[in-house]
């Protein structure tokens, strides 16, 4: 499945476009292949800010470079493709000494790798993958098995639920690795009970306000909705807007499986309105920094790392709720 400058003016374009800098500098500043002495410079591109992961993911990133005494050039592609490939170009230009990124979708990368890989700059997939023959235009590739938390929630519904049930499908945006695979991991567990029909399927983009618009449409269009599945917390809680705003209780009438488990999921989950949440972990920056750092020194690291994650019931949830970091 993993088959997956410029000057200063378009620099400045780039900047414009996207939050640069992270506190270490812009991405028109830094010295590097791109570094001064021993510090690594790091370029990252990330996808957005659509979602309360992504808001954890990012800050996580942040925090654990300046922790790593990383120099980290950061910017924000709103959800574009085109955007991270600009951003991706100025960090080649920049000579930075490593390139992270969180593909927005999976595919259409191969240029733009081939060009980091000619410039001797490693690249390093995080969170999400590309689908690309080529697997030696990227280091490794660290984050979650997508597929698996689709899984996870299929397998919650199957032992959940009794007689025909009809689900509507909140999809994450369309072409990214997450909706893909979750789509595929929760599809494959349905199977074993043909009771359970995905009735409608749609994308809401990871964000709050298309799972609520999308959640409105369905209400609107399907006679009988008995489960909502979206592929994030946020699709999610703004289907549960959806759902109150039809006089109907989310939880309840409709039962809703979401995949994250952000702080605002978990509140949902423990009071009820939520049902079951797969975890997704954003705390990556961590290990992102310590790949970075082998990957910059010329040492072996593994080709793909899967992040540890589990599932909450609506009880968990309110026993991890105090703790919860993000
Ligand atoms: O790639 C991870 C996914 O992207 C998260 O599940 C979602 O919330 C985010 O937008």
């Amino acid at each position: 499945m993993l088959k997956k400058i410029t000057t200063a003016a378009s620099v400045i374009a780039l900047c414009a476009l996207a939050a640069c800098g992270s506190g270490s500098g812009g991405a028109g500043s830094g010295t590097g292949n791109g570094s001064s002495g021993d510090t690594i410079t790091m370029g990252f591109a990330q996808v957005g800010a659509e979602s309360g992961w992504r808001t954890a993911n990012t800050k996580s990133i942040q925090d654990e470079a300046k922790a790593a005494g990383i120099d980290l050039k950061f910017s924000d592609a709103q959800q574009k493709q085109e955007n991270q490939i600009k951003a991706i170009r100025s960090y080649i230009q920049q000579k930075v000494d490593v390139i992270a990124f969180s593909p927005v979708v999976e595919t259409g990368w191969d240029t733009v790798l081939l060009e980091a890989k000619r410039a001797n700059i490693p690249v390093i997939l995080t969170d999400r993958a590309i689908d690309s023959d080529d697997t030696s235009l990227y280091k490794t590739f660290l984050g979650s098995d997508f597929v698996e938390e689709g899984r996870k929630a299929g397998d919650w519904l199957v032992q959940n639920v009794n007689g025909p049930t009809n689900v509507v499908e909140l999809q994450g945006t369309t072409g990214a690795a997450p909706a893909i695979d979750r789509k595929k991991g929760f599809e494959e567990k349905i199977a074993a009970k043909p009771d359970i029909k995905v009735v409608a399927s749609q994308t809401g983009d990871f964000t709050r306000s298309g799972g609520k618009q999308v959640m409105e449409a369905f209400l609107k269009s399907q006679p009988k909705i008995d489960v909502v599945y979206a592929h994030n917390d946020d699709m999610g809680l703004g289907a549960i807007e959806a759902i109150k705003a039809a006089g109907k209780v989310p939880g309840k009438d409709i039962k809703i499986i979401t995949v994250d488990a952000v702080k605002d999921g978990m509140t949902a989950l423990a009071n009820g309105e939520i049902n079951f949440i797969v975890e997704c972990n954003p705390l990556l920056g961590k290990q992102l920094m310590e790949l970075a750092k082998k990957v910059v020194k010329g040492e072996e690291v593994p080709a793909r790392v899967v992040t540890v994650e589990g599932t909450f019931t609506q009880e968990q949830a309110k026993a991890a709720l105090p703790q919860r970091q993000y």
